[in-house]
């Protein structure tokens, strides 16, 4: 099971893959949750001490790592030709580590000015990275990703099965989702879900539902609103261990149950 999320920033990326995470671990799932996201927070979701959240070293700020795999250091002044190609199947098991009901994590962070297209060694090494995690893990993989999908280059995306994207009642996030669709089904993604989040009430919904289904976007996920997200937030407490019956959580269950399902079919 190779699942991403993405969506504009503050639509639930974090709590929604944290949540599933935990979910299919709890259900016996090996578990690899990946954060490709510069906010770095999914740790938080995931249920992860914070003693061990300090500690935790981004991918791409290992600068001799970088090095010594693409043969550039990141920031050096481009000394010519350097391996485009670099060896990762061995970073996810040395770097990941573990957190409640056995999720693994590997914090790989984000990749910077993807606008650019840059061929910095630190974004070869994690774009090299996240498609080694697609195309060649064993694990059911998770992962959080930036806020859009432009980090990714032609041919990453080949080995996720489901992109979630997250997205909330707002018109610029609608606009943003029916922008991340395309990319992602331009990385090769057959299967696109979009996860409505944050829902006051019906009366929202049917508004929302209008406005997608006016874009030709007619299937979706609902999660709720839901004031136990906020207070668990404030707690510092991740929302399943705060609530693991809130409303917005028991829907996340019921997207983890359509995501088994669908792996069955
Ligand atoms: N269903 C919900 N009900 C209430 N609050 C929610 C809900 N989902 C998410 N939130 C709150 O919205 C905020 C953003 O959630 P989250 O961090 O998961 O989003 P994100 O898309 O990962 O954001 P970022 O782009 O900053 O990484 C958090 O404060 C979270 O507690
Ligand atoms: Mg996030």
């Amino acid at each position: 099971m190779k699942i991403a999320v993405a969506g504009k920033g503050g639509t639930g990326k974090t709590l929604i893959a944290g949540t599933l995470a935990r979910l299919f671990a709890q259900d016996g799932y090996k578990v690899l949750a990946i954060d490709n996201d510069s906010s770095m927070n999914l740790s938080y979701s995931l249920g992860i001490d914070e003693y061990i959240r300090q500690k935790i070293v981004p991918i791409k700020e290992m600068l001799d790592l970088i090095e010594q795999r693409t043969g550039q250091r990141p920031g050096a002044a481009s000394g010519g030709i350097y391996n485009i190609n670099p060896k990762v199947s061995d970073i996810p098991d040395k770097y990941k580590i573990y957190g409640p009901d056995g999720v693994q994590l590997l914090v790989v962070g984000s990749i910077e000015e993807p606008a650019t297209g840059c061929l910095c060694p630190e974004n070869v090494l994690i774009r090299t990275l996240l498609y080694n995690l697609f195309v060649q893990r064993n694990e059911a993989i998770i992962v959080d990703f930036e806020a859009g999908l432009e980090h990714l280059g032609r041919g990453t995306g080949k080995g996720i099965e489901i992109m979630l994207i997250a997205t909330e009642p707002s018109i610029k996030s609608i606009e943003l989702t029916q922008h991340i669709l395309k990319l992602s089904k331009g990385l090769g993604v057959k299967n696109n879900l979009i996860v409505l989040n944050k829902i006051i009430d019906k009366a929202e919904l049917e508004i929302i539902t209008k406005k997608l289904k006016e874009i030709g976007l007619n299937s979706f996920h609902v999660i709720p609103f839901d004031p136990e997200i906020g207070k668990a937030d404030l707690e510092g407490i991740a929302s399943l261990d705060f609530n693991p019956n809130s409303k917005a959580i028991l829907s996340i269950r019921d997207l983890f149950g359509k995501l088994k399902e669908f792996k069955k079919n």
